[in-house]
């Protein structure tokens, strides 16, 4: 049987539980999934890179066909490097549709062999994301529901002199 690998590309700013769920689908559906972290030039994430991948690292270790990386530049070419058949995206809520759709077909027009498949994460997440929970942490409120525990603890370093 053909062998699929999945890209899962975000911004991970940081990785949530909401990530995570999707996570957990794919590796049941795919025989490699990569989680991919990128540069992102449309947004300053409060993370570094590193940083990022780190904490997806450890939230995800316990899954032997998931690997974390980086990339730069277009998400279909770095797809197309690891030779990936699908990408996958999450989808929370009608509010993510539009931007998803397109481009979502904008990558199959670049790179037609390449699938994108959308999963939903349990409803318990449809609500959030990193900008909430990076204010959340900021503002000290608690976050332990919502992200990795090692997540938690970074969240905690980086916010820990403010005020
Ligand atoms: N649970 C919780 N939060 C989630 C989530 C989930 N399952 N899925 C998405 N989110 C959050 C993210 O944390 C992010 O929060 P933020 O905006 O507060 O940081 C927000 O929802 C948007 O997520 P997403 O749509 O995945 O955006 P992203 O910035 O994480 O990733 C890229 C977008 C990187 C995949 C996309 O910009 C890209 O491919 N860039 C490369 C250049 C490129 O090829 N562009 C496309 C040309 S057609």
């Amino acid at each position: 049987m053909k062998k699929i690998t999945a890209v899962y590309p975000g911004t991970f700013d940081p990785i949530t539980n909401g990530h995570l769920d999707i996570i957990e689908r794919a590796v049941q559906l795919f025989d490699k999934v990569i989680v991919a972290v990128a540069y992102n030039i449309n947004k300053t994430p409060l993370f570094s890179k590193d940083e990022r991948q780190e904490m997806i690292k450890a939230a995800t270790k316990k899954y032997k066909n998931v690997s974390v990386d980086g990339f730069d530049g277009l998400l279909i070419r770095y797809a197309a490097g690891k030779k990936a058949g699908v990408i996958i995206r999450g989808l929370r809520a009608i509010s993510d549709f539009e931007n998803e759709f397109q481009m979502s077909l904008m990558n199959r027009k670049l790179a037609p062999e390449i699938t994108t498949l959308f999963l939903m994460p349990n409803e318990k997440y449809t609500y959030i994301n990193s900008s909430l929970i990076r204010e959340l942490a900021k503002l000290k409120g608690d976050i332990k529901d919502f992200v990795p525990p090692y997540t938690a603890k970074k969240l905690k370093e980086k916010f820990r002199n403010i005020t």
